[in-house]
């Protein structure tokens, strides 16, 4: 890895898909990177990894909830937003697509998203191809994409339902090699979503 990542923060968003357990390698290449990770959890992520595993990795607070840490001057949502370089969202469930092409933010998730501008936001879709192909899925991922925010992946192959299909999260060097991407460009923005 590049320079491209030091000193850089970024913003790891995880969701509840089972691909979340390869976000903890992408973590800790960030962090071995001297990027200045930090991680956000959905409640459904915490199903598949704990908080723990990824306050070791980053060496930073994990944030959980919506209602934590309101001391400062800004709520942690638009603080978390807003300095950030590149937001991460990975595994990106199709729940969380939905609420990105939404607006919605019924959680902290969500929340920071919604506050975030799409043109750092890099997303890396992870599901079933059922759930990657159906048409409320292909018009969220449309909608994202045209909102400025930058996908890797998905990609076909081996998925945790014992099928073959796209649908499948990028592999974390792939992962890796889009934020490093993302960073050395000028303007945000610039990829693929491809239907
Ligand atoms: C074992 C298991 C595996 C799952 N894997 C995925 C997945 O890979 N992708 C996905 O979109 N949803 C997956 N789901 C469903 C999500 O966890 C569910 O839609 C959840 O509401 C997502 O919440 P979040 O987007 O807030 O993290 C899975 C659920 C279970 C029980």
């Amino acid at each position: 890895m590049t320079s491209t990542l030091s000193s850089r923060s970024i913003l790891v968003c995880v969701c509840g898909g089972i691909a979340a357990y390869k976000i903890a390698d992408v973590v800790s290449k960030l962090a071995q990177a001297k990027a200045s990770v930090t991680v956000a959890m959905t409640a459904e992520a915490q199903k598949f990894v704990g908080p723990a595993t990824f306050r070791a990795l980053s060496a930073n607070t994990v944030y959980t909830d919506l209602w934590d840490h309101l001391d400062g001057k800004d709520p942690q949502h638009i603080r978390l937003a807003q300095t950030a370089d590149l937001l991460l969202v990975a595994p990106c469930t199709a729940n969380t697509l939905a609420r990105m092409a939404q607006g919605l933010a019924p959680d902290l998730v969500a929340t920071i998203l919604l506050a975030a501008d799409p043109r750092k936001v890099l997303i890396a879709p992870a599901m079933n191809e059922a759930m990657w192909n159906h048409p409320a899925t292909q018009r969220n991922a449309k909608r994202v994409f045209d909102d400025g925010v930058e996908f890797v992946g998905p990609g076909a192959g081996w998925q945790a339902c014992r099928t073959v299909g796209v649908g499948r999260m990028s592999e974390p060097a792939e992962i890796l090699a889009a934020i490093e991407q993302k960073l050395s460009k000028d303007s945000a923005g610039a990829a693929h979503f491809t239907p």
